[in-house]
């Protein structure tokens, strides 16, 4: 087992893990210790990574395996479980808060982020800590919650998406808005603005009020972690218990790419 250092990097969430060379192969050991790690800090840095499509496929499948992401025009042409996030193919930065992939009847255990092209300022990710921020609610707002539900299909905003990935992905999923960690057993409120159509009983202009209120309320600095990205950086975001922002902040003359691996997680209960 190769011998890992985990630091915290924030009260909350968030840990760098050091002496993991993820272009290499690792043992059963540590795929565990790092699974493990994931549950309980909910986002981890690797720094100074050089890896290959296929190394950095391999190294993801350490955290599930990786899934098709439905936005397949930003897929990488010959390793298309790689997704680029580049704002130069016409992509608009991810500002709001949100989790992966929420209509999917198995939505993503975790998002992977590799950082090849990094801005000399901004354009750093945040991550929220949603198990903290479901505890921090009243328990009355926490029972409401635990009986509430949403439909899921592709993001309402989105204009550019094809026929195809319409097809394969647009049919509506329904998921409880608390999702139960499979490894850690917490609870965390789990949504996503623009992929929900509505929450099970509401109108969709209720319903979209009442998620950006909870947005509003829930994420304070105390539970989120922000990444100011550094080229060759990993990050791995459980996507069970968080949500995360990009941040448009940075020069758009400058190129900003990462890398993005999904992996398949348990359908949420
Ligand atoms: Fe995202």
């Amino acid at each position: 087992m190769a011998s890992l250092t985990i630091t915290p990097l924030h009260p909350s969430l968030g840990a760098e893990v050091a002496g993991v060379d993820l272009s290499r192969p690792l043992d059963a050991p540590t795929r565990q210790a790092l699974d493990r790690a994931l549950a309980e800090h909910l986002a981890l840095v690797f720094r100074d990574q050089t890896l290959t499509p296929e190394q950095y496929l391999s190294a993801a499948a350490t955290f599930g395996p990786p899934m098709e992401q439905h936005y397949s025009q930003h897929n990488m042409p010959e390793h298309p479980l790689i997704g680029l996030i580049w704002h130069r193919n016409g992509q608009q930065p991810a500002e709001q808060w949100h989790t992966d992939h929420t209509n999917r009847e198995r939505p993503p255990a975790a998002t992977l982020l590799y950082g090849v092209e990094i801005p000399a300022a901004g354009g750093g990710t945040s991550v929220a800590n949603m198990r903290a921020a479901y505890a921090a609610l009243d328990a009355a707002e926490r029972r409401r919650l635990d009986a509430l539900a949403t439909f899921n299909s592709l993001d309402s905003d989105k204009t550019d998406t094809r026929a195809e990935d319409r097809a394969k992905y647009g049919a509506p999923i329904r998921h409880p808005m608390v999702r139960t960690h499979p490894v850690h057993g917490s609870r965390a409120v789990y949504f996503h603005v623009s992929k929900a159509t509505h929450i099970e009983g509401m109108t969709p202009e209720a319903s979209r009020a009442y998620m950006n209120d909870l947005l509003a309320r829930m994420i304070r600095p105390e539970v989120v972690y922000h990444h100011a990205w550094r080229k060759g950086d990993v990050l791995v975001i459980d996507d069970r218990a968080t949500m995360h922002r990009a941040h448009g902040d940075y020069d758009r003359r400058q190129s900003r790419v990462l890398w993005r691996v999904i992996v398949e997680g348990d359908r949420p209960r």
